[in-house]
């Protein structure tokens, strides 16, 4: 019996010698080690033996046992680690690791900036309104006094759709829409889409975000000096630094005592740096005082009314903001540029 013990152990080498995968193997384990495996069996049967033989084969008989329990273990790891190197990276599957975590998105850049400036300006007081994006030639410039054939409409490059509607060049129309339906004393920014038919470079494209301001009171309520102070208390806020402002004379069509507006750049903080052209300032937004005409076109009483408007650039804003050199970047929907955000 020792003998066949030896033969068995010759064979069952040989055979966990050629097996090539863990399916093969697990038969080898039955055929050897399994309920009617061969080494069973040989266990099984040494209570008919004599008690000195008993212990002699029985002894022989479990150590084979043990080697082959070994044997097959060694094969098995093996014929694993063989599986994963041959399996591209990546194909192989480890239960154990964790899931991948989701990716989660966010708004964008614009839509963040847009809601900081809403709350902010909402905190000063201001109601957030909106208005169509497809207007009509009255509201988009012959009620902003902006007449027919005039040159000063040469200042809005327009998009012109089918009978006399354009889309809106600027939000300046709200003022307009806005205070045919309202009495002032009235505190309002109109954040909105605009277009322009310009070629694209840095700093313009087709669309893009104007956020429009207006206040107005009784005469001699609402101020230059109003206009100043909220601004700045606006840019101070939005860009979390102090800010210094500069008004310059401007023009446009709808306000009398028109400027622009500069302010002294958060990006170098006034050192000299590409983004203000080593000027310290940054033009940041037109504005004036209302003119009487817009009044007159909305139903209201140049006479007893007075205030101040402006209008700005959402991308400009948020360019300073984070330091953004190029327009297009908003629009492009590269999510290594979004991500940053
Ligand atoms: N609508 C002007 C533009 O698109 C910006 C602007 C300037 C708005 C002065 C105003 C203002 O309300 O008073 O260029």
């Amino acid at each position: 019996m020792l003998q066949d013990l030896k033969l068995l152990k010759n064979q069952a080498v040989k055979d966990i010698k050629i097996v090539k995968n863990l399916k093969d193997l697990d038969g080898l384990f039955k055929k050897y080690l399994g309920k009617k495996g061969q080494i069973t069996l040989i266990l099984r049967s040494l209570k008919n033996l004599s008690k000195i033989k008993r212990a002699k084969i029985g002894k022989a008989a479990n150590e084979l046992k043990d080697f082959l329990k070994t044997e097959l273990n060694k094969k098995a790891q093996n014929i694993e680690s063989k599986a994963k190197k041959k399996t591209k990276k990546g194909e192989w599957i480890d239960v154990t690791l964790p899931g991948k975590r989701i990716k989660i998105g966010h708004l964008h850049p614009i839509t963040q900036a847009r809601r900081e400036a809403e709350n902010i300006f909402q905190f000063l007081g201001f109601s957030v309104i909106d208005g169509p994006e497809i207007e009509t030639e009255w509201y988009n410039f012959d009620a902003l006094n902006i007449p027919k054939d005039h040159p000063a409409r040469d200042l809005w490059d327009t998009l012109y759709l089918k009978e006399g509607l354009l889309l809106r060049t600027h939000t300046s129309p709200v003022q307009i829409r806005f205070m045919e339906k309202n009495q002032p004393p009235l505190r309002i920014i109109v954040p909105g889409r605009t277009f322009r038919y310009e070629s694209t470079d840095a700093s313009h494209e087709v669309n893009f975000y104007q956020i429009e301001g207006l206040m107005v009171d009784e005469k001699g309520k609402v101020t230059i000096a109003n206009y100043k102070a909220i601004i700045r208390e606006f840019l101070e806020r939005f860009f979390g630094k102090p800010a210094q402002i500069r008004l310059r004379p401007g023009y446009f069509p709808f306000t009398v005592i028109s400027f622009e507006m500069d302010v002294s750049c958060p990006i170098c903080n006034q050192k000299g740096c590409p983004a203000c052209e080593n000027s310290g300032w940054i033009e940041l937004m037109g504005a004036g005082m209302v003119h009487p005409n817009v009044f007159k076109h909305s139903g209201l009483n140049p006479q007893k009314w007075q205030g101040f408007a402006f209008g700005m650039g959402l991308e400009r804003l948020t360019m300073i903001k984070h330091k953004i050199k190029d327009i297009r970047f908003f629009y492009n929907n590269d999510i290594r540029f979004l991500k940053q955000f």
